[in-house]
């Protein structure tokens, strides 16, 4: 969602704001803008729309003078987009300038305080409170006027603050939205995610909650709101700046399909030694293992559908009941959890809005929660009881693939790891596990090779309206997943069911033409699938099965097939997401959408 960039230096800092304004863009925006201090006045430059607006305003950087700035991209909460509610925020005098990502719970009874001292708001925007609140209060010294100010303020915030008064000086705060601050020669930086400043450095200090920096050219001092300093130390970000780019390719999304098995090798070899699962993030004893009666798993989205997926693994290989939740739905319906419940919550960005008060929630009813997350610091990882950090490296494209993927390898290092504490899992079948879990990546690079094919299906198909994805068991799970992937870039309608249920409602929709992507991978189920498929082309629908290559006899009963090699049961939704995540892909590139950055989606949604 929001994002925020700030520079204290001796260069100009119109141009790297703008460039690290950029490299956030994928977390989604609908106006951006940066405040200098040209001299001794705030000068503001806001638009709505993309960065494109941004740059022309300002002619690339060049109109705009000054070598201490913040900058802003916003996706609108308190307020619709346009240029008033674009970021940053003056106070009323232009005195103080503020960026904040996250929301201000109170904004309202503040502001209607502030109006009856008269002072004149500008925007519709919960963060202008922040500013005139400083201006309010302001009595000399900055540092003491921000303390004062977030006493006042509820809710999340990361905050950049600069003022005319103050002009060699970047004040930054954290309370629950995530805030970093970057080290430079004679420059310093603040970010609300990494990429924004990899160009610059590497070294960074992550901000935790209620902390303060005080950033000028050549220090950075770092006080916690009792005015004490606090040592921290220096933290080496491992990704390089490739990672962070296209690298050449024409899209993130490709890239990251792309870079699934690199991602998926290095998180299961970080956990695999001598042919054993080690998973020594997870501090459970056997003991407190088998003292659980239930898993509980919370996430959204498509970490929600890994979640789907893993209560297929877990119940097959644990025995033990697993409830994959919706993570905004389980924080307000008095859940059954408490010590004898083991909860699991998965998110790529640590920072989801639900994902994170549904896991405290969890917490406070007495359950231990491990976190499976991809951004390393950031709150759900900080928070969680124990963390298992998937490798997939920074991922920009709004739909995720690589971090999916990643998930679901530490869902079977999880299965391998657990059904080896409990016993449920033999010796011949574990070992067989770790051999097939250690050739997913070769496997889906196998796939990967063979991509035209999909490239062709798809330019066969995407001019479909409405698509149904079907399957059973684990390919019920992926077919969450598979649908998903392709609404969410193409905007084609697109419906998951569970195959057995079709005719229970929904075999209705089908008519001439219409395409069903039937997943048919789990041997056990085949044949019920393929009297499902059998019932659908009846009705007149387009069928694209997607079975193991083992079932070239699946040519026979689907119009279109795609084969995928063979694994373990558990592991085929490894495998089999890849055609779909193309599939998903190359439509939506036909249909020409901005496939990155798909319309009214960011990619980290830190509101509820
Ligand atoms: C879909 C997608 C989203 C996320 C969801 C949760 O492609 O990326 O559905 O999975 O918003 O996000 P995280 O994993 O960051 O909690």
């Amino acid at each position: 969602m929001c994002g925020i960039v700030g520079y204290i230096g001796y260069e100009q800092a119109a141009p790297f704001l703008l460039s690290g304004l950029e490299r956030l863009e994928y977390r989604g925006y609908d106006s951006a803008g940066i405040c200098l201090n040209d001299g001794g006045e705030l000068v503001v430059k806001k638009s709505k729309g993309k960065l494109v607006e941004l740059k022309a305003l300002t002619q690339n950087g060049t109109n705009i003078h000054g070598t201490v700035g913040i900058g802003h991209t916003r996706w609108a909460t308190h307020g619709e987009p346009s240029d008033v509610n674009a970021h940053p925020h003056l106070s009323d005098s232009c005195r103080f300038a503020v960026v904040h990502n996250g929301i201000i719970e109170n904004y309202l009874q503040l502001k209607e305080y502030l109006i009856s001292k008269g002072v004149k708001f500008r925007s519709q925007t919960d963060t202008e409170v922040i500013a005139q609140l400083i201006e309010y209060y302001y009595q000399g010294d900055l540092v003491d006027t921000i303390i004062k100010v977030l006493s006042k303020l509820d809710g999340s915030y990361a905050l950049g603050v600069i003022s005319k008064d103050a002009p060699d000086e970047i004040i930054a705060v954290r309370k629950e939205s995530p805030l970093i601050i970057g080290l430079g020669e004679n420059e310093n930086y603040i970010a609300s995610d990494v990429p924004a400043i990899l160009s610059k450095t590497r070294r960074i200090y992550r901000l935790q909650n209620n902390e303060i920096a005080i950033l000028k050219r050549d220090s950075i001092k770092i006080i916690n709101t009792d005015k004490e300093e606090i040592a921290k130390t220096v933290e080496t970000v491992e990704w390089d700046l490739d990672a962070a780019e296209k690298g050449g390719y024409e899209h993130f999304m490709f890239k990251e399909i792309m870079e699934q098995p690199k991602a998926i090798r290095q998180t299961v070899a970080r956990h695999i030694k001598n042919g054993r699962v080690v998973l020594d993030e997870i501090r459970l004893t056997p003991e407190q293992l088998k003292s659980y009666n239930k898993i509980n798993i919370l996430a959204c989205g498509s970490a929600y559908h890994v979640g789907v997926v893993a209560k297929y693994v877990f119940e097959k290989t644990l025995r033990i009941p697993v409830e994959a939740d919706l993570a905004s739905e389980f924080r307000y319906r008095d859940p059954i959890v408490d010590d004898k419940t083991l909860t699991i919550v998965i998110s790529q960005s640590g920072e989801t809005a639900d994902t994170k008060e549904a896991m405290k929630e969890a917490q406070r009813r007495g359950s231990h929660v491990i976190a499976i997350v991809n951004v390393v610091g950031s709150a759900i990882a900080e928070e969680s009881d124990d963390v298992i950090y998937t490798l997939a490296g920074p991922e920009i494209a709004v739909a995720t693939t690589k971090a999916y993927s990643t998930q679901l390898a530490v869902i079977y290092l999880m299965a391998l790891h657990f059904g080896e504490m409990l016993g449920t899992i033999g010796k011949a079948e574990y070992d067989n596990y770790i051999t097939e879990l250690e050739a997913l990546p070769d496997k889906i690079s196998q796939i990967l090779e063979s991509e035209e094919k999909i490239q062709y299906l798809a330019s066969k198909l995407f001019n479909s309206r409405d698509v149904f994805f079907i399957g059973r068991n684990i390919d019920y799970a992926l077919s969450l997943e598979g649908s998903l992937k392709l609404k969410e870039i193409s905007y084609i309608h697109s419906e998951a069911y569970a195959a057995g249920e079709l005719k229970h409602g929904t075999i209705s929709l089908i008519e001439d033409g219409t395409l069903v992507i039937a997943l048919a991978t789990h041997e056990a189920l085949i044949a019920k699938t393929v009297s499902n498929i059998e019932e659908v082309r009846t009705r007149g629908a387009y069928v694209l099965c997607l079975a193991c290559e083992d079932h070239q006899e699946i040519k026979n009963v689907a119009q279109s097939t795609i084969f995928i090699p063979k694994t373990c049961d558990m592991m085929l939704p490894s495998l089999a997401v890849v055609p779909l995540q193309l599939f998903a892909y190359y439509v939506a590139s036909l249909k020409g959408c901005d496939i990155d950055k798909p319309r009214n989606l960011a990619k980290s949604v830190t509101v509820e």
